[in-house]
């Protein structure tokens, strides 16, 4: 079965979608500006994504016998839209980093079916990033 280690990357993973699940959607609640018109729709529709990723990593956890934490990580929403938009890009950077490491112990613990949800979520989380650091520029 898997190791402690492999099940507290998981749990970590859920705490950070559950964190930018609310976070984009709170951002996308308290846009403002002519430029919030363009980023409004991206963040809920990220937003949506995110809770999707924390379920699918839940499902995997807890069939693998641990429980999935109900905390997310610190939220932050900002207040201005180039506040929101740059910590989005540092957040997804984070998730990229994490889904990248558990993506390799779950390689080396020959957990395939990890290995291949956490390749999945890390190609989104890529689009994320670009489509982040994309509204950035114009920001
Ligand atoms: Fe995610
Ligand atoms: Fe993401």
């Amino acid at each position: 079965m898997a190791s402690k280690e492999l099940l507290n990357l998981l749990n970590k993973g859920i705490a950070r979608e559950l964190q930018v699940s609310i976070q984009y959607m709170w951002q996308h609640v308290q846009w403002s500006g002519v430029k919030g018109f363009a980023v409004q729709d991206e963040l809920k529709s990220i937003a949506i994504a995110e809770m999707k990723h924390a379920e699918k990593i839940a499902e995997r956890l807890f069939y693998l016998g641990e429980i999935p934490t109900t905390k997310p990580e610190p939220i932050f929403v900002g207040k201005t839209l180039k506040e929101m938009i740059e910590r989005d890009v540092k957040d997804e950077e984070g998730a990229i980093k994490l889904y990248k490491q558990t993506i390799e112990v779950a390689r080396k613990e020959g957990d395939e079916t990890t290995n291949r949800i956490f390749r999945e979520i890390l190609e989104q989380e890529e689009e994320h990033h670009d489509t982040f650091t994309t509204l950035l520029e114009d920001l």
